[in-house]
């Protein structure tokens, strides 16, 4: 039987890695920065991207700041990009970053990014993520995080409603609670990580930009139907996969129709700074 610790839950495939480029340009299109502007950049600051994916802020970053050092870690290469296209100052690696941290990352960085863990996170519990990001930290170090609040769903018409009932079934069976979310300054201030919450923001997207949260979020629970089979060995109250991509694309039709039906996310924002 598949334990849901083992379940990451989207295919990592082309359609996913543009996905993933398309829902960078949806957080750019609401921050319009790329590090918060509360931190301040100095020549030389050494960055990690934690669950970089494609690794595209890294990117960014590195182009946008040509005197930092940037690193995309992730638990698994096979979005990162082949190394002819990397900056000089941007380098990719594998990292488990619920694991104990290497010693050698220990205390190494003046940034720690984070972006979009909201499904990978088991059992309402960020701590040990939050622990060993600020492990990595250097004193007076930075965490930015950038996050979904699936909790508060916008949840509009039957077709949507029946979907979001849907992921509430398969999240029950994969141990995932986006309750966290809601409250991620008191979790990151109560995760015994020494860090201090120093902004911590629920700024709702533009109206202009919700289409594309919609599309690039009805593509994710496209792709994660692949793992209903684990799942539904789990929990036999999962929908099939049948049921799941019939809902979708009846959702997927409604979603076009003017005053259509709409399920979306809103986004979740957080700065929090390593005590010296
Ligand atoms: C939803 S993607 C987000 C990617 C990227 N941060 C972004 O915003 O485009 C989540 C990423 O976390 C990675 N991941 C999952 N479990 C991980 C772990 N234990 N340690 C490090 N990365 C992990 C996945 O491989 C995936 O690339």
């Amino acid at each position: 039987m598949a334990t849901p610790s083992s379940t990451y839950l989207l295919k990592r495939d082309q359609i996913e890695a543009i996905r993933l480029g398309s829902r960078h340009l949806l957080w750019q299109l609401h921050l319009k920065h790329l590090l918060h502007p509360e931190i301040p950049t100095t020549d030389g600051m050494v960055i990690a991207d934690i669950g970089a994916g494609t690794g595209l802020w890294a990117l960014e970053v590195a182009n946008q700041f040509p005197s930092l050092r940037v690193t995309a870690f992730d638990i698994a290469g096979t979005h990162f990009p082949s190394p002819e296209f990397w900056p000089s100052n941007a380098k990719f690696a594998l990292l488990n970053s619920l694991q104990d941290v290497p010693s050698e990352l220990v205390g190494q960085f003046d940034v720690i990014h984070l972006r979009m863990w909201a499904f990978v996170v088991r059992g309402d519990d960020p701590s040990p993520l939050i622990q060993n990001a600020a492990k990595m930290l250097k004193p007076g170090g930075y965490l930015q995080w950038e996050d979904a609040r699936f909790e508060s769903s916008i949840v509009k018409g039957d077709s949507a409603a029946l979907l979001r009932q849907m992921m509430s079934q398969m999240g029950n069976a994969a141990k995932i609670n986006f309750q966290w979310l809601e409250e991620l300054d008191q979790r990151v201030n109560r995760a015994d990580a020494n860090l201090e919450v120093v902004d911590f923001q629920k700024k709702l997207w533009l109206p202009q930009n919700i289409p594309l949260c919609m599309n690039t979020f009805l593509i994710a629970l496209e792709n994660s139907g692949a793992i209903l089979d684990k799942l539904k060995q789990v929990d036999p109250s999962v929908p099939s996969t049948k049921e799941w991509m019939d809902a979708l694309e009846t959702l997927q039709k409604d979603s076009c129709k003017p005053e259509g039906s709409q399920l979306y996310w809103p986004p979740v924002t957080l700065l929090a700074r390593k005590n010296t």
